[in-house]
């Protein structure tokens, strides 16, 4: 995996609204690895989204809630990855707590930048911050402070008078001050138009103060 490739940059996954509640779960696909963050008992965490027993995906839907568990064998996994229930293991698999341990799912890197969560396939190499320039990182920021609330009915045309845009990383954010925020995000090399996504947000009240 050489240190330019798609899986060493950080993409923007989702907001954490969507993984605010117990298996709550977001998935992707950088080039050939899929990704899953998920929240497992209020920890949220992201892994290579792949069985360690036989190596299916796990979560085939782009988004849900539901256990971490494998569609297979049924195997399901704890914020740490380990398998931690695994049906019929004493006649089947005869795994061990040591052996649990061997066969944790792959860790995957996992950041925020204000309310803005952001993945990347390499558990290694530069910050959210890094990457994307301190700049970018603090206005990014601050606008997902700036509009806290979802909205879904709201006329989010960033072509028209009065928009401002900015590009990070896969993200097209694009905000009209004081009325919302749009936030496309593009597929990650390798990933299925399933995996575009667009959200609105809504400043907390009409008149809230935008960022410099
Ligand atoms: S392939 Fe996942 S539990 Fe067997």
């Amino acid at each position: 995996m050489p240190a330019d490739s798609p899986e060493h940059r950080w993409f923007h996954l989702c907001a954490e609204d969507e993984l605010a509640t117990a298996n709550a779960f977001v998935t992707t696909r950088v080039g050939a690895v899929p990704l899953v963050a998920q929240n497992l008992k209020g920890r949220v965490v992201a892994f290579r989204n792949v069985c360690t027993h036989r190596f299916a995906v796990i979560h085939g839907e782009a988004s849900g809630c539901g256990p971490l568990r494998c569609p297979y064998h049924g195997w399901s996994f704890d914020a740490d990855g380990v398998p931690v229930g695994l049906p019929f293991n004493p006649t089947d698999f005869q795994l061990d707590a040591e052996g649990r341990k061997r066969l944790a799912l792959h860790p995957a890197s996992l950041a925020r930048c204000g309310r803005l969560v952001f993945v990347r396939v390499a558990a290694d190499g530069p910050s959210l911050e890094e990457e994307l320039g301190s700049d970018a990182f603090a206005r990014l920021a601050a606008l997902s402070a700036a509009f806290p609330r979802r909205g879904g009915a709201v006329e989010a045309d960033p072509d028209t008078e009065g928009w401002e845009r900015l590009t990070v990383a896969n993200l097209d954010v694009a905000w009209r001050p004081g009325h919302a925020l749009r936030l496309h995000s593009a597929a990650p090399p390798g990933a299925g138009e399933r995996f575009t996504r667009t959200a609105i947000f809504l400043p907390a009240t009409a008149d809230a103060e935008l960022p410099a």
